[in-house]
């Protein structure tokens, strides 16, 4: 059953709808209830909140800032169109989104995601400073991540590019959890994330995470309902199997979403992959046998890693990870509970860093022999 629904097609969204940007006022006063509380603006309602609306660029300025979108700015391209690195008069550097007019998605995902941006603010979310509606251009500036995405650091790594080592991979997993526990419980009402995946966690310089594109965020169910429905959409390898099957969207669509990280952080594979041969292409179907057997928590872990890792961390992560990817919703775990157990194992993975490098070289054993005794402690 689990594999068929794994085996589903995408359903990426993608209407592109003629609503005209410049209705946004209309479209913004549905959210005139939303409250934001944290901790600077506790209970104030989203109309309270207006001052904080991105700026409107013209889309001069923004090709004066990417020197005519030169190819040499290009940093990235998605599903909306392509990004590009810019600097505005005032200096301030930032990340050009041009929605690409013939793209999948459309003028409905570029106004949710000024909306969203405009109202939720937490420094584990992405800040949108502004947009532009010239004619028929849209586009989005964000602030510039310097690192990219987490996506850019996991997978397909230059030869001079380092691999991520056990506690950053640990530390971006507590901050895109934290940006989720902001939209599920702090936002109110809940904001659903729906495109959780690690191309959209974004990475400063100090591999602190943001997540970015809210374009299919949905405001959460209000009252008595249990959940939300809509046309399915997100991103495949990424969405919960029940939602696929259902378009009953809940928050704990997004606590799969986040188990798929996970298993991505521990692995180093990606979510879904069709260089690799059939039966590893679809992560998580592949990482089934290995979940359901601590023994077997060992074979999850990404080979750059090298052994260097404690595998008592490793094996609570994997745990966690094991929990999310539950295919009944409901007992998925509430993001405030995993937020509070990735802390506690951040912390304690930093302090085993800390303790390594206290070491001599030579007294370290070798990842050969770190491999055996991870294997004793499993046992323990
Ligand atoms: N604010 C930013 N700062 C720096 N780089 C960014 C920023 N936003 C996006 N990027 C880069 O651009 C790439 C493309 O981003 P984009 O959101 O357009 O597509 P995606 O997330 O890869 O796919 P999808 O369209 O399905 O969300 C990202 O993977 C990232 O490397
Ligand atoms: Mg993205």
């Amino acid at each position: 059953m689990m594999k068929r629904l794994l085996q589903m097609k995408c359903f990426a969204c993608i209407k592109c709808c003629s609503k005209d940007v410049k209705s946004v006022d209309a479209d913004l006063a549905g959210f005139a209830d939303v409250k934001v509380n944290d901790n600077m603006n506790k209970g104030k309602s989203f109309s309270s909140q207006r001052a904080n609306v991105a700026h409107s660029f013209t889309f001069r300025e923004l090709a004066v800032a990417t020197q005519n979108f030169k190819d040499v700015n290009l940093i990235g391209e998605g599903g909306f169109g392509s990004v590009y690195k810019g600097r505005l008069e005032s200096g301030k550097v930032v990340a050009v989104k041009q929605l690409n007019l013939n793209g999948l998605q459309g003028n409905q995902e570029f106004i949710v995601e000024v909306l969203m941006l405009s109202l939720l603010r937490h420094s584990n979310l992405v800040t949108l400073i502004g947009y532009c509606t010239d004619g028929d251009q849209r586009l989005l500036v964000y602030e510039y991540m310097p690192l990219g995405s987490l996506e850019n650091h996991l997978f397909d790594l230059e030869p001079d590019q380092e691999p991520l080592d056990w506690h950053t991979r640990l530390k971006i997993a507590v901050g895109a959890a934290r940006g989720l526990e902001y939209l599920h419980c702090i936002a109110n009402p809940p904001v659903i994330y729906r495109d959780l995946k690690s191309s959209n966690i974004l990475l400063d310089n100090d591999f602190k995470p943001k997540l970015s594109d809210f374009g299919l965020a949905k405001l959460g169910p209000v009252g008595d309902n249990t959940h939300v429905s809509t046309r399915v959409m997100g991103t495949y390898g990424y969405c919960a199997p029940d939602y696929a099957m259902s378009g009953k969207l809940t928050t704990k669509s997004d606590i799969y979403s986040f188990g798929v990280v996970l298993l991505e952080l521990i692995t180093g594979r990606r979510a879904i992959d069709t260089t690799k041969k059939p039966g590893e292409q679809n992560l998580v179907a592949w990482s089934r046998p290995f979940l359901k057997d601590r023994k077997k928590f060992i074979k999850l872990v990404d080979p750059m890693l090298q052994g260097r890792f404690s595998m008592r961390s490793v094996h609570h992560v994997v745990a966690v990870t094991a929990m999310c990817l539950q295919e009944q919703a409901n007992v998925r775990p509430l993001i405030g509970d995993i937020v509070v157990a990735l802390e506690y194992l951040a912390s304690q993975a930093e302090t085993f860093e800390n303790h390594k490098s206290l070491t001599t070289v030579d007294s370290q054993p070798s990842p050969s022999k770190q491999d055996e005794d991870h294997t004793r402690d499993l046992s323990t």
